[in-house]
């Protein structure tokens, strides 16, 4: 009898530990599909980039093209890889020149991985070639190796300089330091091109197909409207609600005294800004801009909702993950707060909060969600920010340039 027992107890052990394993075995299947990319996609991709720079090679009408490649970016988010590698492509063009593109690094699966840019930046690649057709065209004798940040060159005087430099007849260049850094991208001359590039967004500017099915399968599956396509659905406003390892940046930029970044630094942008207004040398100051309350995120909201009296839904961009997990505690309380609070204001109240996490990603589209969330920010009603994101100032350029878009549409907390 007691052995028996024993015996019994020791079986439902191990049917526990086998159902444990199961549960567990299953759920990291469940991730790791999830995550896991379409790299049959990726190699069809890959191969009909360089088909397509051999048939650009081989056309009569571009023998006469000339070529440069830049030193960019290898890592960093994709909102800071992508916005050079736009202003890179305008540069090119402006001087006259064949962009080589380079595939973008994804970082989340180390420094190395990298995937193809038309999956993503299908208005870059159409009309560029990808670094293969570079080697074919351009033996290492005929390149030129060039360095545009030489000692006394100012932010101000960058651009013309490359301009100038690239307007030579050499037919291949190599540019060989990184020239958009940091402090350029947060610095005054940054405006200066804003009149060029924007005209560049609305002629140039393409997601990759794919970007706008699953955008579009987004706007049905969350009944939302976007500004741009006449479907049914909720007219919304989306809000870039930036979390996740923010804190400790957002920090050393205040240590730093650091301003907003790229085209939040536009002079007919500063009226967006909820007040008060940056003032960098005072550190809560930029803390409050780059890591604000859900009370400043909400007062942002209300500005919007103010213009937009018929919205009734509010989409939140966030970066919630799964080393991330407060960020999904976060985004509900401010979807909960909001729609209390917007009970008491004039115009409709906000009956709908939807969010990042609930976009309809199927098997193998992980990678695109941060370029979805892009284009859904894109076409709302209006944009709430924020000025030190790459992402927000992606979001407010494609507004503004691709779009031409309305500046009051969008507010910066
Ligand atoms: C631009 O480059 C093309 C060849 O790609 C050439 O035919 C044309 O003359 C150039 N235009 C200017 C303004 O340099
Ligand atoms: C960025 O470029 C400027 C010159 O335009 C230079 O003075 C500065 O040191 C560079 N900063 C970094 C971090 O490379
Ligand atoms: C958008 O999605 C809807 C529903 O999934 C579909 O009926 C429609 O054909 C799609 N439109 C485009 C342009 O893909
Ligand atoms: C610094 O900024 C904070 C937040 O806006 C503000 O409350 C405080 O008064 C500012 N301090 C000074 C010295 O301006």
């Amino acid at each position: 009898m007691k052995l028996s027992g024993l015996r019994l107890h020791r079986w439902r052990l191990l049917r526990c530990a086998l159902a444990g394993l199961v549960v567990f075995s299953i759920l990291a299947s469940y991730i790791y599909l999830s995550v896991r990319p379409s790299y049959a996609l990726y190699d069809r991709l890959h191969r009909s980039e360089v088909e397509s720079a051999n048939r650009f090679l081989h056309d009569s009408a571009n023998d006469q093209a000339k070529f440069v490649v830049f030193r960019q970016l290898q890592g960093a988010g994709f909102n800071n890889q992508a916005q050079e590698i736009l202003l890179f492509h305008h540069l090119a063009l402006t001087s006259n020149r064949t962009y080589v593109y380079q595939p973008l690094v994804w970082r989340p699966r180390g420094e190395k991985a990298t995937v193809p840019l038309s999956a993503f930046l299908y208005g870059v690649t159409d009309s560029s070639v990808p670094f293969a057709g570079f080697e074919d065209a351009c033996p290492p004798e005929s390149i030129s190796h060039i360095r545009l940040r030489t000692k006394g060159v100012t932010h101000a005087a960058l651009w013309t300089r490359a301009l100038a430099l690239l307007q030579s007849p050499a037919r291949c260049i190599v540019v060989d330091d990184w020239i958009l850094n940091w402090s350029y991208l947060a610095s005054s001359a940054i405006p200066a091109i804003w009149p060029s590039f924007s005209q560049y967004l609305s002629s140039q500017f393409a997601w990759s197909p794919r970007i706008l099915e699953i955008s579009n399968r987004t706007y049905h599956t969350l009944n939302l409207r976007p500004n741009h396509l006449d479907i049914p659905g909720d007219r919304y406003l989306a809000v870039h609600f930036r979390r996740g390892d923010f804190e400790d940046h957002c920090r050393i930029l205040s240590e730093r005294q650091t301003g907003f970044t790229t085209w939040a630094v536009l002079p007919e942008l500063q009226s967006a800004i909820l007040s008060p207004p940056l003032d960098t040398a005072n550190g809560s100051s930029v803390m409050e801009h780059c890591y604000p309350s859900i009370e400043r995120v909400i007062a942002a909201i209300k500005m919007q909702t103010e213009r937009h009296p018929l919205t009734t839904a509010v989409h939140v961009l966030h970066d919630g993950a799964w080393d991330h997990p407060t960020v999904y505690y976060l985004t509900h309380r401010l979807g909960s707060e909001l729609k209390a609070q917007s009970l008491g204001w004039v115009g409709s109240p906000i009956a709908r909060v939807t969010h990042s996490g609930q976009v309809p990603l199927q098997w193998g589209e992980a990678d695109w969600a941060v370029a979805v969330d892009l284009e859904i920010a894109r076409r709302a009603d209006g944009f709430i920010g924020n000025g030190y994101s790459s992402f927000s100032t992606q979001a407010i350029a494609l507004r503004l340039g691709a779009d031409s878009g309305k500046l009051t549409d969008i507010s910066i907390y």
